[in-house]
């Protein structure tokens, strides 16, 4: 079995000492073998572990907290002061612009299910979206909107055709409403020019939303400077897993009756049941507020900030060329995503790939169980992309859907996805590399039976 390096005392990102540094970096597990070894989170477009900082924070704040928006005396005061300067960060770490309002939820698939039902899209409105799209920037509009919804295609690469958007919106124009967007892939890592699809999108009269669940943690967000319109993200993807979900958005959208009414959401309720909203700005932030949430996102914005965007991305770019080298090489994987497109468009750390003969599932629990390397298996809520790369025809798949109806969850094909964040270092990335070269020469050494209600694999 291959030799498995102890970096239970490294600094994260080694050598980058000026890195944030997350709780549990140093956290072991025991293995098949009995063995003890430093866990290698590589498993972070899945969630991040919090930041030293934003628990200490968070610990400060829950010593002072008191009722948010239901209280007066000193400990409600301390709680809005601490929530109003996490909102503050948030604001400065989205580059709001100053036009927009900010909705908390508990996170980016409730914030973007929040905005299908809050924009007017009625059945002649087009919503482009794409075919990169994790499945929560593609069902809320295809469910909670009457527009008709329409996707932009991608290459094999998940790079979006920006002639096939051009097209579309030369064919639909003025109908078009919405363009909804990643800001970075959860399967792929590519990120689109955001200022490109905004122009594109206000050249029609169209808003640009974007979905930032996966660029918000690893790249500067600028929405003013870019024209993004509105923006959702999920404050556990930025290292501060506390149930909070951001949507940034034009104030002129929450001037209408709130979709999700109730405390909170008025100033008077009258016998005869008419309702005095609260202003515009709060009466969508329906019941008592996630102020623990907010405070833990506000402290990792800050935290990002502080250590310098520059900082951060140089330090996952180095990585991110040197994970697709490094996967590269392995023999018996195939990276879906072929390692040069990491170094020919903006990627984050995100890499899927397929392990020849041996199961997707079956490969994630072998690195977490023989190598204490956390990754992600499955179609991973975006199934298109994966299906194209297994090729897997329409006859398959029904036969698939059929069998996952019927409980089998690993009737599904998939790929195998390690992803990156701040606090990854080379070595960790080089363990993934040696713990698949054994896999792909020597296969799993332990025995495993299936968890299809789990979609894994379990020690047997
Ligand atoms: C690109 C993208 N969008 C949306 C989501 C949904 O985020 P959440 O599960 O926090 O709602 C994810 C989660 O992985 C994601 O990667």
């Amino acid at each position: 079995m291959t030799d498995l390096i102890d970096h239970s005392t490294s600094t994260p990102g080694s050598g980058t000492a000026a890195l944030p540094r997350v709780l549990g970096a140093g956290s072991r597990a025991t293995i098949l073998d009995g063995r003890t070894v430093a866990v290698a989170q590589l498993n972070n477009a899945a969630t991040t572990p919090p930041f030293e900082r934003t628990v200490r924070e968070v610990t400060e704040f829950l010593a002072e907290y008191g009722a948010l928006h239901r209280g007066a005396g000193p400990r409600a005061r301390a709680t809005v002061e601490a929530v109003e300067r996490a909102i503050d960060r948030i604001r400065t770490f989205v580059g709001q612009p100053a036009g927009n309002g900010l909705l908390f939820t508990s996170n980016t698939s409730a914030a973007i299910n929040v905005l299908a039902r809050l924009l007017p899209l009625g059945p002649d409105d087009v919503v482009l979206t794409s075919e990169i799209e994790h499945t929560s920037n593609n069902l809320p509009w295809r469910h909670n909107t009457q527009a008709t919804v329409l996707d932009v295609r991608a290459d094999d690469a998940g790079a979006l055709d920006l002639g096939h958007l051009d097209r579309l919106l030369a064919e639909y124009g003025g109908r078009v409403k919405l363009l909804t967007v990643t800001g970075a892939s959860n399967l792929t890592g590519f990120c689109p020019d955001l200022k490109g699809l905004a122009d594109r999108a206000h050249a029609v009269g169209a808003l640009l939303f974007v979905d930032a669940a996966q660029l918000a943690p690893h790249r500067r967000i600028d929405m003013a400077a870019a024209g993004v319109d509105a923006l959702a993200f999920s404050a556990h993807k930025v290292y501060a897993p506390f149930g909070l979900g951001v949507l940034s958005l034009p104030r002129r959208v929450l001037e209408r009756a709130p979709v999700d009414p109730g405390g909170g959401s008025i100033d008077m309720v009258v016998d005869s049941g008419d309702v005095v909203w609260a202003p515009a700005a709060e009466r969508h932030q329906t019941g008592t507020w996630n102020a623990t949430g907010i405070v833990a996102l506000g402290a990792s914005c800050a935290e990002i900030l502080d250590t310098g965007w520059d900082v951060i991305e140089a330090h996952e770019r180095s990585l991110v060329a040197h994970t697709a080298a490094a996967l590269d090489a392995v023999p018996g994987i195939r990276l879906t995503v072929p390692a040069e497109r990491y170094r020919t468009d903006d990627r984050i750390g995100t890499f899927p790939f397929v392990v020849d003969g041996l199961h997707h599932a079956l490969v994630a629990a072998v690195l977490e169980h023989e190598h204490g390397i956390e990754v992600r298996a499955g179609t991973i809520c975006n199934h298109r992309l994966v299906r194209r790369w297994i090729g897997v025809s329409d006859a398959e798949q029904a036969r698939i859907s059929a069998e996952i109806a019927a409980g089998d969850r690993l009737a599904s094909y998939g790929i195998v996805r390690a992803s990156l964040a701040c606090h990854t270092t080379a070595a960790e990335v080089d363990r993934l590399a040696a713990a698949l070269t054994a896999i792909t020469a020597d296969g799993p050494q332990g025995r495993y039976r299936a968890a299809p209600e789990h979609e894994t694999y379990e020690p047997a």
